[in-house]
């Protein structure tokens, strides 16, 4: 039964997500010092502050450690956020290339990660991902795919990631959702290659696929895709 009573507002729904989130984050997924590091100096340089949460990042992390990965290729570096969640899922001899097209960006990231002390396993490389990823060829496969970078050519980045993945791989792609646009036919290019991208894993028979909202007001989220055995 619902009645007036049970009515909140809209401002307290939004409250208690926040909180959820808050405790969420302290409780599993506080960022150590490296991590903040790298979200001062993102700022300080000027980079959009548009990286995952602490809680998206530890969700790669439980990711990396279901597939036992131990190379990971992350598509988009940005500031080098996610690359140090990333580079910390890795065991002894792991290893993280992360593809990154703007040269200022990528000494942000190369700094960040010296600070965090994973630059021994995880590397910057910097140039269109789709002129570098057929390089990556004879390094795969790899165990994640993280793809974070620009949107319309999300389809041809699944394209990469499928071929330098195996069976057992998750392949994971942020802003999957876009407040529900990335879940329609859009005229927008970026929203179109997003929308693309889940239409592929979705209905692709050789991946276990679902899109969650998990950003910090659930209105944007990954797209989570499987290689199946
Ligand atoms: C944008 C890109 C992202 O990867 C993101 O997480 C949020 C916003 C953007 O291009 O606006
Ligand atoms: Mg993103």
């Amino acid at each position: 039964m619902t009645n007036n009573n049970d009515l909140i507002t809209l401002q307290q729904q939004a409250e208690i997500r926040k909180s959820i989130e808050t405790a969420i984050t302290q409780l599993f997924a506080a960022e150590d010092e490296g991590l903040q590091y790298a979200l001062a100096a993102a700022k300080e340089a000027g980079l959009p502050e548009i990286q995952i949460s602490p809680i998206q990042g530890k969700f790669l992390q439980l990711l990396a450690a279901a597939c036992q990965a131990r190379k990971i290729l992350e598509i988009g570096s940005l500031a080098g956020y996610s690359g140090i969640w990333l580079a910390r899922s890795l065991p002894e001899g792991g290893r993280l290339i992360t593809l990154e097209v703007n040269p200022h960006h990528a000494g942000v990231v190369r700094s960040s990660f010296a600070r965090a002390g994973v630059d021994n396993r995880a590397e910057v490389r910097v140039g269109r991902a789709l002129d570098l990823l057929p390089h990556l060829e004879s390094e795969a496969p790899f165990d994640l795919v993280f793809i974070d970078a620009d949107k319309p050519p999300y389809p041809q980045y699944l394209d990469w990631a499928l071929r330098l993945t195996r069976p057992g791989s998750i392949i994971v792609a942020d802003n999957c959702i876009r407040r529900g646009a990335a879940l329609h036919e859009s005229n927008d290019e970026a929203t179109a290659g997003l929308f693309e991208y889940n239409r592929r894993i979705a209905s692709n028979p050789r991946l276990v696929s679902l899109a969650l909202p998990m950003d910090d007001d659930f209105t944007d989220g990954y797209a989570i895709a499987v290689v199946r055995s």
